[in-house]
C-alpha cells in the first residue's frame, strides 16, 4: 500500500468563483485523492494560495486531518477495521498486546516477534522510585484523571533518554515505556485514593491481570486473578484500544505535531480523553443510571434529552461517526452478559434500568431518526463495575488502552513526510481595525 493516490485519469473537482472573487481567480481544480476504502477526498492544500478561500468546518465533520494506515470505519455499515482486521475477530481471537503491536507496526506478531515485545513492555512496567512522590501531593479525593495528566506529562522529566523523537530507536523506547507503565501509573492512582499501598507489578502476570492484581492486591493477603475476569477486562482493552482520528488521538497528533516529546503528547491525549462527551461517557452513563435511579423517570430524562433547551444528553447514545449501531458496543453487550453471568451480577438493578433505557429509546423516533445508537461506553461501564472498579476509574482504563493509539498515532504522524506543523485557519468574526484611544475615567 502505497500513499493516498491521484485517480488514474487525474480525476478533480472543479470549483468556479462568481466573478470578483477575492483573489481574482475565477476556477479552479482540486485533485480527488483515493484511499483504499472509504470516501474520496478533495485535496485543498492550493485552495487559499490559488484562490484566497479558507474553507469552514468547525470539528472537523468533513475534514481529513491526515493520511492513515492504521483504522478504518464506516459508520453508515457499523463497520471497524485495525489494520483490516474487524474489531470483533480481534476482541474474540486475539490478545491486547498482540492487538497493540497490530497498531503500531502494521502486522500481527509472529510467535518470535510476539516474544520479544511482550518481553519489553513487561520489562518497562516499574516506574521511577521518585515518581511516587508525585501521588502524595495529590488530595486523596483527587479525581484519577486529574492524576493521570499530571504524572504521565512527568514522565518527561524522568526519562530523558527517550525524549529525541527524531531518534527512531528512542521512539520506540518511549512508546513501550507508556504502554507499560499506564496500567502501573493507573493502579496507584487508584490505591492513593483509597489509602492503601501501592502495589509492584509482576512480571508474571499478563498485561490484564498485572493491573488487576495492582489495583486489588494488598501486603496483608492473598490475590488470586479470576481468569474470566482478567478475560473480560483484555476484550475492553482491545476495544478501545484505537479508533481513528477521534478528538483525543487527534489531540496527540497536532501536541505532536509541534515537535512535543511522547510522554506531553500522550498527557495532553489523557487530558483530552477526560471530557464526557469523550473517553468520560462511560463515567456519565453510570452516574447517569444512578440520577435516572427508577424505570418510572426514563421518559422523563428522555424529555430532557430531546429538550434543546436543556444541555441533558442521553450519555453512552450517539456518535460522531457511528450512524448505526456501534460494532465495539456489540462485543461489549456479549461480554457484559458472560460476566455479569459470571460474577452473579445479572440481576444489577443499573443494569436493568440500562436495558429498560436502550429499549425505550430504540423504539423512540427521536433517537431512531437521528440514528443514535448504544455506543461502546454504555455498555463498557457495567462490566467494569462489576469486576470492581470504581466508577472514577472507567475512563482511566479507556485511556490505559488507548494510549495503544495515540502512540501508533504519533509514530505514524512522525514518519509521515507530508507531515506538518498543526496550524488551522479561522473565520474572523471580531472588531475590524481600530486605534488605541487613552480611556477617560469618569469619577476617578
Ligand atoms: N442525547 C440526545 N440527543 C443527542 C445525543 C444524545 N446522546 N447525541 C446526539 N444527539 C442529537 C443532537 O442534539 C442532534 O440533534 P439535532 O439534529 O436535532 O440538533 C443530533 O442528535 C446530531 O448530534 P450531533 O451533536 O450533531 O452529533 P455529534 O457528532 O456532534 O456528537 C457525540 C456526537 C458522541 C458527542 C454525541 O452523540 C453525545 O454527546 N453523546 C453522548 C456522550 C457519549 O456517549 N459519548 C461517547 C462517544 S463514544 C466513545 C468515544 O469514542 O469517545
Amino acid at each position: 500500500m502505497g500513499p493516498a493516490i491521484l485517480d488514474d485519469n487525474h480525476e478533480s473537482a472543479h470549483l468556479e468563483f462568481t466573478p470578483g472573487t477575492p483573489g481574482g481567480v475565477e476556477t479552479v481544480d482540486l485533485p480527488i485523492l483515493h484511499g483504499t476504502m472509504g470516501p474520496a477526498v478533495l485535496d485543498i492544500r492550493k485552495l487559499y494560495t490559488e484562490t484566497d478561500y479558507f474553507t469552514y468546518d468547525p470539528g472537523y465533520t468533513a475534514t481529513a486531518s491526515c493520511e492513515s494506515k492504521i483504522t478504518f470505519i464506516d459508520g453508515e455499515k457499523g463497520i471497524l477495521l485495525h489494520r483490516g482486521y474487524p474489531i470483533d475477530e480481534l476482541a474474540e481471537k486475539s490478545t491486547f498486546l498482540k492487538v497493540a503491536y497490530l497498531l503500531m507496526e502494521g502486522d500481527l506478531p509472529t510467535s518470535e516477534e510476539y516474544i520479544t515485545f511482550e518481553k519489553n513492555i513487561t520489562h518497562h512496567t516499574m516506574v521511577h522510585e521518585q515518581l511516587r512522590n508525585f501521588y502524595s501531593g495529590f488530595r486523596r479525593d483527587a479525581h484519577p484523571m486529574a492524576i493521570m495528566v499530571g504524572v504521565v506529562g512527568a514522565l518527561s522529566a524522568f526519562y530523558h533518554d527517550s525524549l529525541d523523537i527524531r531518534d527512531p530507536q528512542q521512539r520506540i523506547i518511549a512508546s513501550h515505556r507508556l504502554i507499560a507503565k499506564m496500567p502501573t501509573i493507573a493502579a496507584m492512582a487508584y490505591k492513593y485514593s483509597v489509602g492503601q499501598p501501592f502495589v509492584y507489578p509482576k512480571n508474571e502476570l499478563g498485561y490484564a491481570e498485572n493491573f488487576l492484581h495492582m489495583m486489588f492486591s494488598t501486603p496483608t493477603g492473598s490475590y488470586t486473578v479470576n481468569p474470566v475476569v482478567a478475560k473480560a477486562l483484555d476484550k475492553i482493552l482491545i476495544l478501545h484500544a484505537d479508533h481513528e482520528q477521534n478528538a483525543s488521538t487527534s489531540t496527540v497528533r497536532l501536541v505532536g505535531s509541534s515537535g512535543a516529546n511522547p510522554f506531553a503528547c500522550i498527557a495532553a491525549g489523557i487530558a483530552c480523553l477526560w471530557g464526557p462527551a469523550h473517553g468520560g461517557a462511560n463515567e456519565a452513563v453510570l452516574n447517569m443510571l444512578k440520577e435516572i435511579g427508577h424505570k418510572d423517570r426514563i421518559p422523563e430524562f428522555l424529555e430532557k434529552a430531546k429538550n434543546k433547551d436543556d444541555p441533558f444528553r442521553l450519555m453512552g447514545f450517539g456518535h460522531r461517526v457511528y450512524k448505526n449501531f456501534d460494532p465495539r458496543a456489540r462485543v461489549l453487550w456479549k461480554t457484559s452478559q458472560e460476566i455479569l453471568d459470571e460474577l452473579g451480577f445479572d440481576n444489577d438493578p443499573l443494569l436493568q434500568l440500562a436495558k429498560e433505557l436502550e429499549r425505550i429509546a430504540l423504539e423512540d423516533p427521536y433517537f431512531v431518526e437521528r440514528k443514535l445508537y448504544p455506543n461502546v461506553d454504555f455498555y463498557s461501564g457495567f462490566i467494569l463495575k462489576a469486576i470492581g472498579v470504581p466508577t472514577t476509574m472507567f475512563t482511566v482504563l479507556f485511556a490505559v488502552a488507548r494510549t495503544v493509539g495515540w502512540i501508533a498515532h504519533w509514530m505514524e504522524m512522525i514518519e509521515d513526510p507530508a507531515q506538518k506543523i498543526g496550524r488551522p485557519r479561522q473565520l474572523y468574526t471580531g472588531h475590524t481595525l481600530r486605534h488605541y484611544e487613552p480611556q477617560t475615567h469618569h469619577g476617578i
